[in-house]
């Protein structure tokens, strides 16, 4: 019989196909485990069933001899360190797909709370200030006739562009490669990257995590934005400069932005947001739904299952580890 360790209980509905084929070790702890908790658990498993806020570098790696698949519960793997995996075939999987909705809607959430000040509205009425209607109370930007960027064109970037269009936005965006779907359905303009930020009344990341992707906003980017518009961060924290970002908010050098990721996870936010009010902040809530989170454990469990069954997972990071076969 095959072994497995879960480093952390995702839902049952993902959770009882591996159970019930393999023996599993799931990790009780409502917590993320160590390095060490992890190096111990891969020993002997043939397969690792691990989340986004756990590091698998090559220590890791190494320490699991056995393993033949390493099965994300995420759709980024910028948290596993894929190369020492495909150097000893190892197969690494995620789970696209399945939580394009949810992300695509926080950031729609993140957008509307920044720009109509949803949670500075939510505080004011707490502390009992609210005293009736005020004609210069809490006035905040429209998204209809607004321009959005939308930056890295992938499933929830096509998914926050058809939503932007419902809310009667144009749309242009910045992708490696032009995307024929948005620009016909939607009448997306592909532009440089320096356009988009000068244009855009919204840009909003949705590129993955890469050695290209790192602090691609930093100050000369948050500089040519317009000190109206907004930045909207459901990708991943170190995409942008963080501090860049806090600085450009405290001077008002944009006018807002909506963040849900941060550049020290998995440790935690970064405090220098926390006085701001031209932030909406989210801890990292992007597919955070019931659907999402159930369609992310039942995809993970097949990608592992397939692998442990000689198999190409459908959701394959490096697919080349499957060019003699499989394991
Ligand atoms: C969430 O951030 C994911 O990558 O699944
Ligand atoms: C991956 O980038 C996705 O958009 O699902």
């Amino acid at each position: 019989m095959m072994d497995v360790f879960v480093t952390r209980r995702i839902p049952e509905s993902g959770l009882k196909k591996i159970t019930q084929k393999y023996d599993t070790y799931v990790s009780p702890k409502p917590r993320r485990l160590t390095k060490e908790e992890i190096i111990e658990g891969v020993k002997g498993k043939d397969a690792l069933l691990c989340i986004l806020t756990d590091i698998i570098d090559e220590e890791i790696i190494e320490a699991g001899e056995d393993l033949k698949v390493i099965s994300n519960y995420a759709v980024g793997y910028d948290n596993i360190d894929v190369e020492s995996a495909t150097k000893r075939g190892i197969a690494v999987t995620n789970t696209p797909g399945v939580l394009t909705n949810a992300t695509a809607e926080l950031a729609f959430a993140l957008i509307l709370a920044v720009a109509r000040n949803i949670t500075l509205g939510d505080k004011f009425v707490r502390e009992d200030r609210f005293e009736g209607w005020d004609p210069t109370l809490l006035v905040g930007s429209e998204l209809a006739g607004n321009v959005i960027g939308i930056v890295g064109m992938g499933n929830i970037g096509t998914a926050v562009a058809h939503r932007a269009k419902a809310f009667n936005m144009d749309v242009i965006y910045f992708n490696r490669s032009r995307v024929d779907e948005v620009e016909r359905e939607i009448d997306a303009k592909f532009v440089d990257f320096e356009e988009l930020l000068k244009r855009a009344d919204f840009v909003s990341l949705h590129v993955p995590l890469t050695e290209e992707t790192k602090h691609m906003v930093s100050w000369n980017e948050l500089d040519m934005m317009k000190d109206t518009a907004y930045l909207i961060n459901t990708a991943r924290g170190e995409v942008v400069e963080e501090k860049a970002l806090i600085e450009a908010l405290k001077g008002d050098k944009i006018a807002g932005a909506g963040v849900d990721v941060f550049a020290d996870e998995p440790y935690g936010a970064n405090p220098g947001y926390y006085d701001l009010d031209n932030v909406v902040l989210a801890p990292h809530l992007g597919s955070a739904s019931h659907r999402a989170r159930n369609g992310m454990a039942e995809m993970a469990a097949d990608n592992l299952i397939a692998v442990l069954d000689g198999k190409m997972p459908e959701n394959i990071v490096n697919p080349e580890v499957f060019e003699n076969g499989g394991y």
